[in-house]
């Protein structure tokens, strides 16, 4: 009766069952795979935010395919603060998620079973994205080596007759790495020689840990570039539901790109109206919470390297970006193992790093926005526990 791309394997995985099972039995878990902004103890401007989406001009039904132009234009002064980006908000499409975002890009760019060129290690919702819209997934690897580097001669090897695009997450989900500048030329010219087009995820482009700032490829003009972003991480706000794409390139394929994805969206229309109105005072929220959010994320990166140094067995790789840290633990036994052990001997939730398909086991992920004190107690759980 079922379509075979939904036929996932739905049972719970033993690391689900084992968190479920120390809960159950009572253990308060100390929660260092939080991801959730809104419940780790940040303080929201409450009033603004609510008195936002309490605008009038929400009473009229005004259905755009590309969002109201006011939140675009919105979008299009986030890019002119953080890189001097002159956007035209008609090449901005709001969409209700980074994942929608993703969904129209993979259905304009491939027919089914066409390939998209994924990184590895990398954030585990693309199978789900591709599964839904009949598009074949092909890795690349990220390289570490003294900080993660994008791998040319792998990326040349994974393209076939079929490969339509290549995703890029900058900074990555969960390695933090961000395209270095001497890989934007090469990039551009890897898409140009194979007619690529480049789907550049920068929900985290604002979290820099390095206090620079790092470009946009919004302003990539190059090649037919899409780049997805939204509330959700900028303004530290998923339950809003407001992201978009940015389409970016050479003209030509630049207006029939919009041309179609103005359908795509037209099909949908999936943005309501309240939110759209309150998009300026929302992006406005931004600074606020990404400077509370930059403070947890070093002081916990600092109470991790300060744990770190009291002991031989694990280290923790570069962090550029992003909420995470990526913990290098001795191979004893498998990641999930390891995870699972965690919570059940220790309550403390970590995620083993198979969920981002790492090349070997070794690696557990953490996130940096939990409160400080649970992640303070957490990491002291994990480390006595490695120790063991
Ligand atoms: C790299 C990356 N992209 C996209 C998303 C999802 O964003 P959205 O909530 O806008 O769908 C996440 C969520 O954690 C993410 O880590």
């Amino acid at each position: 009766m079922f379509s075979e791309r939904t036929n996932w394997r739905l049972a719970q995985n033993r690391f689900t069952q084992a968190v479920e099972e120390a809960r159950t039995r009572g253990a308060k878990i100390l929660d260092l795979s939080a991801s959730n902004p809104t419940r780790v103890g940040l303080q929201y401007d409450s009033a603004a935010i609510l008195s936002a989406l309490r605008s009038e001009r929400a009473l009229d039904y005004d259905p755009q395919a590309k969002g109201l132009l006011t939140a675009r234009e919105a979008v299009a002064h986030y890019y002119r603060d953080v890189s001097s980006a002159a956007l035209d908000p008609e090449k901005i499409v709001l969409t209700a998620s980074t994942s929608e975002g993703y969904s129209y890009v993979f259905r304009l760019l491939c027919n089914g079973g066409d390939e998209l060129l994924v990184p590895k290690p990398s954030y585990p919702l693309f199978e789900f994205l591709a599964d839904l819209q009949d598009v074949r997934l092909v890795p690349y690897p990220l390289i570490y080596d003294h900080g993660w580097q994008m791998d040319f001669h792998s990326m040349e090897k994974a393209v076939t007759s079929r490969t339509r695009g290549v995703v890029i997450v900058h900074p990555n989900n969960p390695t933090g790495s961000y395209v270095k500048p001497p890989e934007f030329e090469p990039l551009n010219e890897f898409c140009r020689s194979h007619g690529l087009a480049l789907i550049v995820d920068e929900v985290f482009l604002d979290y820099g840990m390095d206090g620079m700032p790092h470009s946009s490829f919004v302003r990539n003009e190059h090649v037919l570039t899409f780049t997805l972003s939204g509330l959700s991480k900028i303004s530290a706000l998923p339950q809003m539901k407001v992201a978009w794409i940015v389409t970016s390139g050479p003209d030509e394929p630049v207006s029939a790109a919009m041309a179609r994805l103005e359908v795509i969206a037209d099909t949908y229309l999936s943005m309501n109206a309240p939110v759209q109105w309150a998009v300026p005072t929302l992006l406005e929220q931004r600074s606020e919470i990404q400077r509370q959010l930059m403070d947890r994320v070093k002081t916990n990166l600092k109470e991790l390297d300060r744990q770190l140094a009291g002991q031989k067995s694990c280290q923790r790789l570069q962090v550029e970006g992003g909420w995470y840290a990526v913990l290098r633990v001795p191979v004893t036994r498998s990641d999930e193992d390891l995870a699972i052990e965690l919570v059940l001997e220790k309550s403390v939730l970590v995620h083993p790093g198979h969920f981002y398909d790492f090349e070997t086991d070794g690696y557990l992920v953490l996130s940096l926005i939990p409160e400080r004190e649970e992640f303070q107690i957490g990491v002291c759980g994990v480390l006595e526990y490695l120790k063991s």
